[in-house]
């Protein structure tokens, strides 16, 4: 047979240990091995049908069920899948689901709201990547009312870590006791939203997230979390911004 050499940490991420990119960061820490010996260099290959691939002394599993959970966090959970301080994690939520899972993406510890979490690493992949524009729209509890000449500023970008944001919209939420906003954001970096808002004088008091592509948290307690249909995984990884656009319009158009 001939040998079939793919990157460890696509073999990983097939694997739904995790992503690509914490793939990577496994094998840079020296937790995975191959054929019993430590590979820590990111571009090592491997054989995934002939190679015994182990993280943290576990041997992959070949092609695992591929699972993909919404859950609507609650506050004071951690969206990683370990914590050192022993918070509780966002897995523990997912009572009678026995694969391995991970989240994509990350909410922070006091944010609430939609997470996807996956074993799946071609859709991991593609969420996390800056170019798949799939929108994620939160509503935020801010201190006061910005300025409008502050909102336009964040609406057309400001320099975050020495690289603009993409363009994003922002519109306030009327009817509730202090200023909410809703922000819809095509990408997704560190405590993004937070910094943001920071950045105009308005410190975040509440986060939600509300969205995820066409992904609401309809039918969801906090806490509660449901399985994605293979028919909604498949529209993920096929996200198109111009075609669900239209679809929207259109099915906004039959509504009015
Ligand atoms: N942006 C943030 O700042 N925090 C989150 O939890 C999500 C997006």
């Amino acid at each position: 047979m001939e040998a079939n050499m793919e990157r460890l940490q696509k073999i990983i991420a097939e694997a739904g240990i995790t992503s690509r990119r914490k793939a990577e960061k496994l094998i840079v820490e020296g937790r995975v091995a191959v054929n019993g010996r430590t590979v820590t260099a990111v571009g090592s290959k491997a054989d995934p049908a002939r190679d015994k691939i182990c993280v943290d002394g576990r041997p992959l599993t070949r092609n695992p069920r591929r699972v993909t959970v919404l859950l609507n966090k609650p506050d004071g959970y951690i969206s990683t899948v370990s914590d050192p301080q022993h918070r509780p994690t966002v897995l523990s939520l997912l009572r009678g689901v026995k694969e391995r899972l991970y989240p994509v993406g990350r909410l922070d510890y006091h944010s609430t709201g939609l997470l996807l979490l996956t074993n799946d690493g071609e859709l991991a992949h593609f969420l996390m990547s800056p170019s798949s524009g799939i929108p994620r729209t939160y509503h935020v509890k801010l201190p006061g009312n910005p300025k409008p000449e502050d909102l336009r500023k964040l609406e057309n970008g400001i320099v975050l870590d020495g690289r603009p944001t993409a363009p994003c919209s922002i519109r306030p939420l009327t009817g509730r006791g202090k200023p909410w906003y809703e922000i819809t954001l095509v990408e997704g970096r560190y405590h993004q939203v937070r910094r943001m808002f920071e950045r105009i004088g308005q410190p975040v008091l509440k986060l939600k997230r509300v969205r995820i592509a066409f992904l609401t948290e309809r039918g969801l307690p906090p806490g509660g979390f449901r399985l994605l249909p293979l028919k909604e995984v498949e529209r993920l990884k096929r996200w198109n911004p111009a075609i669900e656009r239209s679809s929207d319009e259109n099915r906004n158009a039959k509504i009015a």
